[in-house]
């Protein structure tokens, strides 16, 4: 597989793949069977496994994509919800876009004649059907670069706004979940975590996503669940630690601190809201008016 040249509004292929092929089997120790890299929806006595899955129902239901015929997943980290809609939720084809090569290669392992998987952006996605339905969990929080001006944030947006409503059969909605800041400004943020976990990143805000969203999209339900954030990043600390040096073995003591630290700062920003964790169900508005 070829790497992405295209220039995103957001990270680009280099960024993504700086973080999420540092190793499969790294993420492998401290993210759950299913290897699902975004938030969890909790019940009380859930173990990871389970949240995760009932976070990925949760967006599958929102997103009306039970037995549909095409579902696209944007930005489907190593393919969890993509397996989850052709396996138990009766979706005849599902495709995933990821600018991950470790993530790419890892789905195409499964030779799952009704997953495929694209290494592209979603600014260069061009299906040749339409879908019945689009998830993206956790991608977002991407799809913008720190240097950009807030005109250019809010354009890169709009423009993913509306390439789902063009690739969207009437009627369809979207299930997005993303982080969003919350009690911080841009300048508040870590700069640990901008230079050397997520580079190129930057996050949006709830009136972005709004704003961006307007009259192509209807907000029909909006969640903070920042709460489901902080518990799922102190389980994945608490097995990263547990498996220390398992993980120092395969990716270094530097890399393992690193991590230790990215996780631990997250987990105290969504404990005080200085980030929140957002699950939106948005539905395509059919006749937008210019
Ligand atoms: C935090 S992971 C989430 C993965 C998955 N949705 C999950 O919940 O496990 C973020 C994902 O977004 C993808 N991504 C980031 N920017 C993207 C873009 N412009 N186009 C497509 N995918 C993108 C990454 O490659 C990665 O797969």
């Amino acid at each position: 597989m070829n790497s992405v040249k295209t220039q995103n509004p957001g990270a680009s292929a280099e960024a993504i793949q700086h973080h999420y092929d540092v190793s499969n089997d790294f993420y492998r120790i401290w993210l759950d069977s299913t290897n699902t890299y975004s938030s969890a929806l909790w019940q009380e006595n859930d173990d990871l496994e389970l949240a995760q899955l009932r976070k990925i129902d949760f967006h599958i239901e929102r997103a009306r994509a039970k037995g549909a015929k095409r579902v696209l997943d944007v930005g489907c980290g190593w393919g969890s919800t993509l397996k989850r809609l052709v396996e138990m939720h009766g979706v005849e084809y599902a495709v995933g876009l990821t600018l991950s090569l470790a993530q790419a290669e890892w789905i195409a392992s499964f030779n799952h004649p009704q997953i495929e998987v694209k290494l592209e952006s979603w600014l260069e996605h061009s299906p040749k059907e339409l879908y019945d339905a689009i998830i993206s969990i956790g991608a977002f929080e991407h799809f913008a670069k720190p240097e950009s001006s807030q005109s250019q944030k809010l354009e890169g947006y709009r423009t993913f706004f509306q390439r789902c409503h063009e690739w969207l059969k009437p009627g369809s909605w979207i299930s997005l979940q993303t982080i969003v800041y919350g009690n911080c400004r841009r300048e508040d943020m870590s700069k640990f975590i901008g230079d050397e976990i997520f580079p190129e990143t930057d996050l949006p805000t709830i009136a972005d996503i709004a704003k961006a969203s307007e009259r192509i999209f209807e907000i029909v339900a909006l969640k903070n669940n920042r709460e489901d954030y902080e518990r799922t990043l102190k389980v994945w600390l608490k097995r990263l630690k547990a498996n220390r040096k398992e993980a120092v073995k395969l990716v270094g003591e530097d890399t393992v601190a690193k991590y230790e630290k990215y996780l631990s700062f997250s987990m105290i920003g969504f404990h005080t809201g200085t980030i929140n964790l957002l699950r939106i169900s948005m539905r395509r508005i059919d006749n937008p008016r210019n």
